[in-house]
């Protein structure tokens, strides 16, 4: 059984991990994200030693549910209680998560080749221990419907499992072999590559080989758009400035 305080201590390694991928960021916002997530509330010192029993068991529960000692998506009653614990509400975390599809589990994405090409970097033990638990959002390459091309889970945010109204942070998944045609908001972000090496929209209209590692930023408003060849993307992003949603569009497949 994971315990509350286990839960909180991988999940402050996490954010701390990334808050350390953005500070090794060359553009100057990967320091801003990594100065918010530092300055996120109880993430000054180790998050388990500052959170009280009662906000750790929320953020268990906000994970994984209370008294479930076992986690099987295939269950209506579990997947219903974990919604209800998603829309649960307190200071410390969000509140309900404004995805336009209810959030899904990491077990029905096929994560595993992603995860075997990122196997020795630092953010594998925390992201290991909290996968289970991550409520993705599952979008198409350019629909809204159900193909499982692509996804996205918040950590940190308006809509994310800890909240924050400064800027977002989150995984983002794109399986092979898929594009995810242009689109803009108005929020500036900043993506780093965990694993895959994928072609992105680049100043100057042309898709840009970019491998793990690699760092890319587009200001409010840019274009972007994301091609995937022979392996899966798995990468962090990161939101800043004006982090409004409504401001997002995307253009249909080329
Ligand atoms: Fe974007």
């Amino acid at each position: 059984m994971t315990t509350s305080k286990e839960i909180a201590t991988f999940w402050s390694q996490l954010l701390n991990t990334c808050a350390a991928v953005f500070d090794a960021a060359p553009q100057a916002m990967g320091s801003l994200v990594a100065t918010s997530i530092r300055r996120l509330p109880k993430l000054e010192e180790p998050l388990a030693r500052r959170l009280s029993n009662f906000e750790m068991n929320l953020l268990r529960n906000r994970l994984i549910g209370p008294n479930l000692r076992q986690f099987s998506t295939n269950s209506p009653a579990i997947r219903s209680q974990i919604l209800e614990n998603l829309a649960s509400n307190s200071q410390f975390l969000a509140t309900v998560p404004k995805v336009r599809q209810p959030p899904r589990r990491s077990i029905e994405l096929p994560l595993e080749p992603a995860l075997q090409a990122i196997k020795n970097h630092p953010i594998r033990p925390s992201l290991d221990a909290l996968l289970p638990f991550l409520p993705w959002v599952f979008k198409g390459a350019s629909t809204e419907g159900d193909m499982l091309n692509r996804a996205w889970v918040e950590l940190v945010g308006s809509d994310g499992v800890q909240a924050s109204g400064d800027f977002r942070l989150g995984l983002y998944w794109q399986d092979a072999r898929v594009y995810y045609p242009r689109h803009r908001h108005n929020a500036d972000e900043l993506y780093y590559v965990l694993a895959g090496e994928a072609g992105w929209l680049g100043a100057t209209g042309e898709l840009i080989m970019r491998p793990p590692g690699s760092y890319i930023s587009y200001t409010s408003r840019q274009d972007h758009a994301t091609r995937t060849y022979q392996h899966p993307l798995l990468a962090l992003w990161a939101w800043h400035g004006d982090i409004s949603w409504a401001s997002y569009s995307v253009d249909r497949a080329e």
